[in-house]
C-alpha cells in the first residue's frame, strides 16, 4: 500500500496498483472531535473524489465538525472474484446488490465506532429528504449510508439491516453515491460552525417553512435592470420588512403547499392577500392585449414591487 497526505490532511490509502479507480480508505483526519461522524458503504467510492474536499464540506471536514469515512462494499465480498451483485429472482432487466457483502460491510463498519449509528439506505422508495429530515440527522452521532447501484439492492437488506430510508427526490439517479453527497452537504451545513453566518441559514429556503426573497450584488443597475430602491437605502427595518414580503410572495406563487403550513401573522396573511390580488388584476389585463394562452413551462421569478 502506498499512504500520501491529501490537502485536507487526510490520509488516502491506494494500493500501488491503483489506478485511480480504486476504493479510498479514508482515516480520520488529525484534528477530528467527535463531530458527526460519517460512514458511507459504496461500490463506487470514488465517485466522492472532489465534492467531499471543496467549499462548504471541505470546510466542515477540516474544522472536525465531521468525520467522513468510505468503505467499499466490494472488499466485503466473499470468493476469488469478489461479485457483489447478480441476476435478480423472477427474471427483469437489470442486476442486483446481493445481500451477503452488504451485511457483512455494514457488521464491519459498525463495530469501528462504539455508536452504533444509524443505518440510512438512499433509495427512491424512502422518505423524501426536506430540511427538518435534514436537521434531524444532523443531530445524530454517527450515520452509515448505503448506496445502491443497478436495480438496487436485496429486499434483504432493506428488511434487517437498515433503519431508516431517504431519497432526495420524485426521480431516480443511476447510484445512491449522488443521494448520499446531497445527503451530506445538507447536514453539514447544519452543524455548528460550518457555515460562516448562522443568519443565512436561518434564512435560507426551507428553514422557516418559506422560500428566500430575491438577492442582488453589485452592480446596482446590469444591462438596464435596476435592483430594488429599498436595498440601496440603507434602511435595515425596510429591507426586512420587503425581505419578508418578497418571502411570501415568492413562496405563495412558487409553493402554495409550503405556504399552508408556514407561520404567518393575521397582517401578513392581508397583506399577500392583495399583493396577489393586485398581481391577479395586472395579470388580466396583459392577457386582454396579447392571444397566448398561459404556458406551463418554466416559471419566470414573480416580479418585484
Ligand atoms: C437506478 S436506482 C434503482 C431504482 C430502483 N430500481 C427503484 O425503482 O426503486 C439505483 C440506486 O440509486 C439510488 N437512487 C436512485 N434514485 C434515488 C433517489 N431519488 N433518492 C435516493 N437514492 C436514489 C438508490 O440507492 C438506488 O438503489
Amino acid at each position: 500500500m502506498l499512504s500520501r497526505r491529501c490537502a485536507l490532511r487526510w490520509s488516502i490509502r491506494l494500493p500501488a496498483d491503483c489506478a485511480g479507480s480504486c476504493a479510498l480508505s479514508l482515516i480520520r483526519p488529525a484534528r477530528y472531535d467527535r463531530g458527526v461522524r460519517i460512514d458511507i458503504l459504496s461500490l463506487f467510492p470514488g465517485m466522492f473524489r472532489g465534492p467531499f474536499d471543496e467549499s462548504i464540506m471541505g470546510r466542515a471536514r477540516q474544522a472536525g465538525r465531521i468525520d467522513i469515512s468510505l468503505h467499499n462494499i466490494r472488499d466485503y465480498a466473499e470468493g476469488r472474484h469478489q461479485v457483489t451483485d447478480d441476476y435478480g429472482f423472477g427474471g427483469g432487466p437489470g442486476m442486483v446488490m446481493k445481500p451477503q457483502p452488504i451485511f457483512d460491510a455494514v457488521a464491519a463498519v459498525r463495530a469501528m465506532d462504539a455508536e452504533a449509528g444509524r443505518v440510512v439506505l438512499l433509495t427512491p422508495q424512502g422518505r423524501t429528504l426536506t430540511q427538518a429530515i435534514v436537521r434531524e440527522l444532523a443531530t445524530l452521532p454517527r450515520l452509515i449510508l448505503l448506496c445502491g447501484h443497478y436495480e438496487g439492492v436485496d429486499e434483504r437488506v432493506r428488511e434487517r439491516l437498515v433503519d431508516d430510508e431517504i431519497s432526495i427526490g420524485d426521480y431516480v439517479v443511476s447510484g445512491g453515491e449522488i443521494a448520499a453527497i446531497v445527503l451530506v452537504d445538507a447536514v453539514a451545513r447544519e452543524l455548528p460552525g460550518v457555515v460562516g453566518s448562522p443568519a443565512s441559514l436561518v434564512e435560507e429556503s426551507h428553514a422557516s417553512g418559506l422560500l428566500e426573497y430575491p438577492q442582488y450584488t453589485r452592480p446596482a443597475a446590469f444591462r438596464g435592470m435596476e435592483v430594488p430602491a429599498i436595498l440601496l437605502s440603507g434602511h435595515h427595518g425596510e429591507v426586512a420588512k420587503w425581505r419578508r414580503r418578497q418571502s411570501l410572495l415568492r413562496t405563495a406563487l412558487r409553493r402554495p403547499d409550503m405556504l399552508a403550513r408556514a407561520s404567518i401573522t393575521a397582517a401578513e396573511r392581508a397583506w399577500l392577500a392583495q399583493a396577489l390580488a393586485t398581481r391577479e388584476t395586472v395579470a388580466a389585463s396583459e392577457d386582454e392585449h396579447t392571444d397566448q394562452a398561459p404556458h406551463s413551462g418554466p416559471r419566470r421569478p414573480p416580479a418585484i414591487e
